[in-house]
C-alpha cells in the first residue's frame, strides 16, 4: 500500500509532471516504420502531449505538436512535402526541428516582416531502429535508442503488435515484475477456459535482483529447481517500462495517465535451412482487446494481461492494495522510480541511460534458452522439440494477426501452420 500522494507522483506522465520528467528521458517505441510507409503522417498521443508523427519525401521524421500554431489546425491532416510537413489550413510548412519554412501568404504580401522566422513549433526527436519509430521528448542531448540484444539477430522474423490499452501505464508495467500471475493468470485460468480442472504446478521460490538495465524476477515451480534457466538466468522488467522474454520484448508505453500503448516486439529465428534469411521489412499489426459483442478477448497470453491491467482501474488505487511476498519486485520498482524522480528533480540521470556508441553496439540482457537461440535449429529439430514447436505455431502472445502476416511468417519459416498447431513443409 502506498499514499494516495505517492500514487500520484508514480503514475501521472503530462508534462510538468515528477514521473513524466523521468519518462521524457528515455526513448519510446510509438508506430511501426511500416505505417508511416502507408500513410505518411500519424495522429500520436504520448505522454500526455497531442503529437503528429511523419515521414517527408525525402525520408526524414518528424514529431510536432499536433495543432499548427498559426490557428491550431491539425498537422495530422497536413501534407508532406520534400522537407517537412505543411499544414493544410493555409500551407505553413515545417521542418523535423519546428523550424517554420514557408508560410506562403505572409512570405508574398510582406516578406520583409520575416514573421516565419518568429514561429517554432515544439518538436522532438525520432529514429528508426528493429523495424519501430522511436520518440525522445527530453532535454538534449539524448541518450541512445536502445540496441537490445535481439535487435542484433540475423536469421529471424520480427513483427510489431501493438494494443490500445485504457489504463495507466504502471500497473501494466508492474506485470513485468509479477512471476506469480503466470501461474494463475494464463496458467490456471486457461485450464478454467478450457473447462477443465485441476492446477498448474505452484511456485514455490521467488528472486529479485537489480541490475544495470532493470530487475531479474526468478522462480522455482514445484516442477522446477535450482538448476532451471527461470531461476538461473530469469526474465528481465526492463526499465524502465518494458518486459523481455527473450525472443520478444514489450513496452507499456505511456500514452497519458489513463491510456496506454502496448508495443510487442517479437522475433522467431528461421530454421537452418531457411538461413541466410534477410527480412526485407518489419510488418507490424493492431490487434482488439475486446469482441464484437463488447467481451474481452481471452484466447491470449497478452489479451488476458489486458484484462488484468484494465480491470485494476484507470488508475489502479494503490491506497487499498495489500502488498504481500509475492510483491516484493512491485516494490522494488516503486523505489527504484521514485529515486529516479529524486535524481531527475536534482539535475542527475535516471537509471539504465545509453550514451557510449560501442556499448550500444549490443546491449546483452539475461537470456534464457541463449544457446538454443544462438546455435539455430534445422527444420527437424524444431518439429520434434515441443517448446520450440509450441511457439513456432501462428502468433500466440496475442489475439488479432492478420492472414497476410502469418503467411508472410509461414513463407520465412518454410512451414504451413493448420489449426490445432499441425505444421507442414511448404
Ligand atoms: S492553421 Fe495551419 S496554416 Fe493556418
Ligand atoms: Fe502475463
Amino acid at each position: 500500500m502506498i499514499s494516495k500522494e505517492t500514487n500520484e507522483l508514480l503514475t501521472r506522465v503530462g508534462p510538468g509532471t515528477p514521473m513524466g520528467a523521468v519518462l521524457r528521458r528515455y526513448w519510446h517505441p510509438i508506430a511501426a516504420v511500416q505505417e508511416l510507409n502507408e500513410k505518411a503522417t500519424k495522429a500520436v498521443r504520448l505522454l500526455g502531449e497531442d503529437l503528429v508523427l511523419y515521414k517527408d519525401l525525402s525520408g526524414n521524421y518528424g514529431l510536432l505538436h499536433r495543432h499548427c500554431p498559426h490557428r491550431r489546425a491539425d498537422l495530422s491532416q497536413g501534407f508532406v512535402e520534400e522537407r517537412g510537413l505543411r499544414c493544410n489550413y493555409h500551407g505553413w510548412l515545417f521542418d523535423e526541428t519546428g523550424k517554420c519554412l514557408a508560410q506562403p501568404f505572409e512570405d508574398t504580401a510582406n516578406p520583409a516582416g520575416r514573421y516565419r522566422e518568429k514561429i517554432c513549433q515544439p518538436a522532438y526527436k525520432v529514429e528508426a531502429k528493429a523495424g519501430m519509430l522511436w520518440a525522445y521528448m527530453g532535454p538534449a542531448p539524448a541518450p541512445l535508442v536502445p540496441s537490445w540484444e535481439p535487435f542484433t539477430w540475423a536469421n529471424g522474423f520480427a513483427q510489431v503488435v501493438f494494443a490500445n490499452i485504457p489504463c495507466n501505464w504502471l500497473q501494466c508495467q508492474e506485470n513485468s515484475i509479477d512471476p506469480v500471475h503466470f501461474e494463475w493468470m494464463h496458467a490456471n485460468w486457461k485450464i478454467r477456459l478450457e473447462g477443465k480442472s485441476g492446477y498448474s504446478p505452484t511456485h514455490k521460490r521467488l528472486g529479485f535482483d537489480e541490475f544495470d538495465y532493470g530487475f531479474v524476477y526468478r522462480r522455482i515451480r514445484e516442477d522446477t529447481d535450482e538448476n532451471d534457466p527461470l531461476w538461473t538466468e530469469g526474465r528481465v522488467c526492463l526499465w524502465p517500462n518494458a518486459f523481455f522474454l527473450g525472443s520478444h520484448i514489450e513496452w507499456r508505453v505511456p500514452v497519458d495517465d489513463e491510456n496506454t500503448l502496448s508495443v510487442t516486439w517479437a522475433f522467431r529465428r528461421v530454421p537452418k535451412e531457411r538461413e541466410p534469411y534477410v527480412q526485407e521489412r518489419v510488418p507490424y499489426w493492431y490487434g482488439p482487446i475486446k469482441d464484437s459483442k463488447g467481451e474481452w478477448i481471452t484466447s491470449h497470453v497478452m489479451n488476458q494481461d489486458f484484462v488484468a491491467w484494465v480491470g485494476q482501474g484507470p488508475i489502479t488505487d494503490r491506497t487499498k492494495e495489500n502488498l504481500g511476498r509475492s510483491d516484493i519486485g512491485i516494490a522494488r520498482i516503486r523505489k527504484r522510480l521514485l529515486a529516479d524522480v529524486d535524481a531527475v528533480a536534482a539535475g542527475n540521470e535516471p537509471k539504465g541511460l545509453i550514451r557510449d556508441p560501442a556499448l550500444n553496439e549490443c546491449v546483452r540482457l539475461p537470456l534464457v534458452g541463449r544457446n538454443e537461440l544462438m546455435s539455430g535449429y534445422t527444420m527437424n529439430e524444431l518439429l520434434a522439440n515441443t517448446s520450440l514447436n509450441r511457439v513456432h505455431t501462428r502468433y500466440h502472445l496475442q489475439y488479432g494477426q492478420p492472414e497476410s502476416v502469418a503467411r508472410e511468417y509461414e513463407e520465412a519459416m518454410g512451414f504451413t501452420f493448420h489449426r490445432g498447431g499441425f505444421v507442414e513443409r511448404r
